[in-house]
């Protein structure tokens, strides 16, 4: 089935809110703007894209170490990072509904006048366009003035930078290394949209790899290939994927470099994630402006400089959303609709469902004991006893689930349960003494299934 199907954002949509994914935040007041909160599946996805995102990028290399840092930091941070300045979107306003629009994005807006025009198709008068900072604002303690103004951060990649010197004095770091962190970050998007895809408040994995300006070069080819290939790995399909270099009318204020992977959504192709070069831009500034040396001295060349930086920026959430989209099939299983979500076994919300084969003869509780040691060796799991096993096995296919494992009058006898996989429909049976070494064993060799 080709992604271009118009109806595969739909089908996306209500599975997420059907079985638990996503929900429309504040929904019982009417909702808020695209804004979304993620239920019980929808929370496993998150964490597991994390946890797949922070031990590629920390626990298994030795260069690259974690920091958490605040959401609101310091005003002069934005200040000196230029984003006060120069984060904005050119946005025109229409003088007869007062809707604001992107300037560089009429062609997609829709006006809210109904029915849903172009902008100024109402035959409302556009304003010219007006730079709009993205930034939340806020204020700090009880009183709303100007100097209490501060701002939700709108990339975690300031407090890496601000953290620059703590980290390099504390850990036993030197170029190139890098520090990576996952987090909230704000932006006011006037335009946001595609379901999660682009929301205002979304959770960045970014990591700044500061390496010696010579090599700059190695360092930006070496995190292209890496970062895609971590999308390969997880499964994600190929020819849904490409490479952009930015042009330079497209190049962040910051930026002197940048390749965007790419993925190819029902709705077009769109950003997966970016990967800059930000060279010295930020380390320099911040020095400046603090009066902090921010240079790092290189015990043997005698040498102080500023470290080029090499960025791996994502977003959680449209990582999460991609591999929905990329996993998602319908397929035609004895006669009738299997659709299914082909999540690498590492990400999937639920690693493995157990269902007693009937609701009788010991079954139930045998199956119990069986899921209760699987919970034990930290498997996500989920009992189900209802239905037919063959309703039950769709239930899990819809949601992702890899791997399925039941019960039956044998098993009372012989301790041996069928293992049924998600993306072959294959059984096959397993000692429950083994079972948990055979679930390792096809979770570390899964490959994205050939026909996919
Ligand atoms: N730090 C890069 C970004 O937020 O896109």
């Amino acid at each position: 089935m080709p992604t271009t199907d118009p109806q595969l954002m739909d089908k996306i949509v209500s599975l997420c809110k059907r079985r638990g994914f996503v929900f429309q935040a504040s929904e019982i007041y009417g909702g808020i703007g695209n804004t979304y909160d993620y239920g019980p599946l929808g929370v496993e996805l998150l964490r597991n894209v994390k946890n797949s995102w922070w031990q590629r990028t920390v626990t298994l290399r030795s260069d690259v170490v974690g920091l958490d840092s605040a959401i609101i930091q310091n005003p002069k941070t934005w200040e000196t990072s230029g984003h006060v300045q120069g984060f904005t979107d050119p946005m025109v306003d229409c003088k007869k509904c007062k809707s604001r629009f992107r300037a560089d994005k009429l062609e997609d807006a829709r006006c809210p006048e109904r029915p849903s025009k172009k902008p100024g198709e109402c035959g409302g008068e556009l304003t010219e366009p007006r730079a709009f900072n993205l930034m939340f604002k806020t204020n700090i303690g009880a009183a709303e003035s100007t100097s209490s103004v501060a701002y939700l951060r709108p990339e975690t990649a300031q407090g890496i930078f601000l953290n620059f010197l703590n980290v390099l004095q504390s850990s036993r770091v030197k170029p190139p290394f890098g520090i990576a962190q996952i987090g909230k970050s704000f932006r006011n998007e006037i335009t946001p949209g595609n379901f999660v895809f682009r929301t205002r408040e979304f959770e960045q994995c970014e990591m700044e790899f500061f390496v010696p300006p010579a090599q700059n070069e190695q360092w930006y080819e070496y995190w292209r290939k890496e970062r895609l290939q971590w999308y390969l790995d997880l499964g994600f399909d190929p020819s849904k994927l490409r490479m952009r270099e930015h042009d330079k009318s497209e190049l962040a204020h910051y930026s002197t470099g940048t390749t965007d992977i790419e993925y190819e959504y029902p709705f077009g192709w769109g950003e997966l994630e970016g990967i800059a070069c930000r060279t010295d831009f930020d380390l320099k500034r911040h020095a400046e402006a603090s009066g902090v040396d921010l240079r790092y001295f290189d015990p043997e060349t005698k040498e102080r400089y500023f470290p080029y930086v090499i960025e791996p920026a994502g977003g959680i959430n449209r990582i999460a959303l991609t591999s929905m989209i990329d996993g998602y099939a319908e397929e035609q299983v004895e006669g009738e609709t299997r659709a299914v979500l082909r999540f690498h076994p590492e990400i999937a919300p639920i690693t493995v469902g157990v269902f007693p084969l009937v609701k009788k003869e010991g079954m139930p509780e045998k199956a119990l004991e069986i899921e209760k040691e699987l919970r034990r060796a930290r498997l996500s799991t989920y009992y189900d006893q209802s239905a037919a096993i063959g309703r039950r096995y769709r239930r899990q296919d819809e949601i992702g689930t890899p791997f399925c494992v039941t019960i039956d009058g044998d098993t009372l006898k012989d301790d041996v349960v069928t293992v049924r996989h998600r993306d072959s429909m294959q059984q096959e049976r397993v000692k429950v003494a083994e079972l948990r070494a055979y679930l390792a064993g096809a979770i570390a060799s899964w490959k994205r299934p050939a026909t996919a």
